[in-house]
């Protein structure tokens, strides 16, 4: 029987290369029925999510529905009530803080605004990571900020001060930083918000550029269905703290889950009301 197994499957995998990965990679974030009220706020309800690795995933949701919750659980901000979150196969709960300040390093988060130093110009604000996290020397820094702010369209402002810059740069610079430590898991809480429709295509554009070339996992949170439909490749769709429908983009965008094609189609009639 067991011998059997390895011609079966070469069999199996030839035919339909392009339907599916012929070998499921572990998954890079996983939320195992999660729990989490702020007071008698029950935000998280037994949130089961998987984050495949080396794809850009989106977690699409209503506003106030915990999606940011979500990402300060993979990063450590915020600890589950009951449940685990598990990145790269360890416990983020159960890690020591030398141990998350270890893991951390592992992640670029690019939270709504950019969250740049507004003391420090951009050059400054980008190589901060580097003189915080290595013993990298000024030159070698300098290599990798000019070309980090050059890769995200920064190249001729590294002088300027974040006030100087506009919303649609500051989330640029914010990503440039969030790549200097070549992290394995990006996380983008709603880049879009506030962008106008031009500026939020050529970010999701800017997203798919630098995640085609350095892959990794990306976890892009956003409630707008356009930037879904064009950087999407595994969608998870989040309503009252849990999963509705997860799965490839394909697949969400053709679900007959009623909020799903309510939420995904952005129309008014469906169980999604104003409450
Ligand atoms: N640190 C906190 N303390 C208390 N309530 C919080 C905190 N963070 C989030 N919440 C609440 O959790 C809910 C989900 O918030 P959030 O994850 O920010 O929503 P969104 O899906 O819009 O990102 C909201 O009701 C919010 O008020
Ligand atoms: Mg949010």
């Amino acid at each position: 029987m067991s011998e059997e197994l390895p011609a079966e499957h070469e069999e199996r995998e030839r035919p339909a290369p392009a339907a599916s990965p012929p070998e499921k990679q572990q998954d890079a974030i996983e939320f195992i029925d999660v729990h989490k009220s702020f007071g008698r706020n029950h935000v998280l309800r037994g949130l089961n999510m998987s984050l495949p690795e080396n794809q850009i995933s989106m977690i699409l949701g209503p506003s106030g529905t915990g999606k940011s919750v979500c990402i300060k659980h993979i990063v450590g901000l915020l600890y589950p009530d009951q449940g685990d979150v598990i990145v790269h196969g360890h416990s983020i709960p159960s890690l020591r803080d030398a141990d998350l300040f270890e893991l951390r390093k592992k992640f670029g988060v690019l939270f709504q605004d950019g969250a740049l130093f507004g003391s420090m110009n951009l050059y400054d604000n980008v190589a901060f990571p580097l003189r915080q996290h290595t013993e990298k020397g000024e030159e070698e820094i300098a290599e990798i900020v000019n070309g980090r702010l050059k890769e995200v369209g920064l190249g001729q402002a590294n002088e300027k001060m974040p006030n100087e810059l506009s919303g649609g740069m500051r989330k640029r610079a914010g990503f440039a930083r969030a790549l200097v430590l070549e992290p394995d898991i990006v996380l983008f809480d709603e880049p879009d918000s506030g962008l106008d429709p031009v500026r939020t295509a050529l970010l999701c554009e800017l997203i798919k550029e630098i995640h085609a070339e350095n892959g990794g996992c990306y976890v892009v949170i956003t409630h707008d269905i356009m930037s879904a439909r064009r950087v999407a490749e595994h969608i998870s769709v989040l309503w009252k703290g849990k999963i509705v429908e997860t799965g490839p983009a394909q697949d969400l965008f053709a679900s007959e889950n009623p909020f799903v094609r309510q939420f995904l189609s952005g129309e008014s009639a469906g169980p999604l009301g104003m409450e």
